[in-house]
């Protein structure tokens, strides 16, 4: 793909983080009701005309690759839930210096819309599963769609994607989960990324002794399963920590939020549905793109926005501290 020309200085923020990487949440609405995002009922989802148009999530994915965004991945709530996601994805490959396009689901459309997806250019999913047991499915999402999922990442595979699994770790619920997960990734050629529960649900479950911790479930996997070998990630500033199995049989990420918070390596921005510009999952202050998209506003004039809020960007969301105070928009509707 071809490389813009540095022709601008780099997104970079007061602690010397540069920043080259976007998420794009796509919609706030889902299929599913997992606990540690949604409410289980009155979701109140963004009226259709708030949610930015593909026309004007393209011209702001254009405007931060000429400030040097490279990756680009796409979220929701659930992105496919979202129509004509597969045109949206072909018009983001094509803009000029993004170099990597990925994108998060629930996997419950996957079957339908792997094919299509992959063939808009679109490499690498991450599928959000749990468990494999059908009880705790139910328990955890307030639905019961583990079928469609598992013929969505049997599809997916076959169609040639790249694929990880995301598992949310909450602790008292899924310690029956992690082994078989792990196993099934294992068989698969999958790579399994536990993540443990963030303080980002709806109705205030989250705290500390809820959370199941990166170092209980490597000595777990790694007793049950083969001994797991840390491995330096090619890209360091990438969330997860990286683990080989010792038997050559893949790979184990963990994504330890709060045990290991990884802020110092931050290089993501976040644009929601709603088009509102974030420099951090926990923000409490975003900024309106969708006010400047709409109310005739140059590039420029967008492209100083952005540099405006990496600038004022914090050091980190402080999970660990007194001082952290969740944001006020839950999960699906800031998009992971
Ligand atoms: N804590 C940690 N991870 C979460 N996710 C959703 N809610 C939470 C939470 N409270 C994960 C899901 C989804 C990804 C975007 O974020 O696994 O795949
Ligand atoms: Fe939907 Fe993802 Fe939130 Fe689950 S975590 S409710 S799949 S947006």
């Amino acid at each position: 793909m071809m490389q813009l020309a540095p022709t601008v200085a780099p997104l970079i923020d007061s602690f010397g983080r540069v920043h080259d990487n976007l998420r794009i949440s796509v919609t706030d609405r889902c299929n599913i009701r997992c606990f540690y995002c949604m409410p289980e009922t009155e979701v109140k989802f963004t009226h259709r005309s708030e949610i930015l148009d593909f026309e004007e999530i393209e011209r702001f994915a254009r405007i931060a690759a000429a400030l040097g965004i490279r990756k680009l991945r796409i979220t929701g709530g659930e992105p496919l839930l979202r129509r004509e996601l597969p045109l949206l994805l072909s018009r983001l490959a094509a803009i000029p210096g993004i170099e990597d396009l990925a994108l998060t689901t629930n996997g419950v459309l996957l079957d339908e819309l792997a094919e299509p997806l992959y063939a808009a250019g679109l490499r690498r999913l991450n599928v959000h599963i749990d468990t494999l047991d059908r009880a705790r499915v139910l328990e955890i999402t307030r639905r019961d769609d583990l079928d469609r999922v598992l013929r969505g990442l049997e599809t997916a595979k076959r169609a040639g994607f790249q694929i990880k699994l995301n598992a949310v770790a909450v602790k008292n619920l899924v310690e029956p989960d992690i082994v078989p997960l792990a196993r099934f990734a294992r068989e698969q050629g999958f790579e399994v990324r536990y993540i443990e529960f963030m303080p980002l649900d709806a109705q205030n479950l989250w705290d500390r002794s809820k959370v199941l911790l990166a170092d209980d479930m490597l000595a777990l996997l790694s007793s049950e399963i083969s001994p797991l070998v840390a491995v330096p990630d090619p890209d360091p500033r990438a969330p997860a920590t990286e683990y080989a199995y010792a038997d050559g049989g893949g790979m184990v990420g963990f994504i330890a939020s709060v045990s290991r918070p990884f802020c110092l390596n931050c290089n993501r921005l976040r644009i929601t549905a709603d088009g509102k510009l974030r420099y951090c999952l926990f923000a409490i202050e975003e900024d309106d793109v969708k006010s400047m998209l709409r109310g005739g506003a140059s590039d420029q004039e967008i492209a100083a926005l952005v540099r405006r809020n990496v600038s004022g960007k914090w050091i980190g969301h402080e999970i660990n501290s007194g001082k952290f105070v969740a944001p006020p928009r839950p999960m699906y509707q800031i998009g992971g």
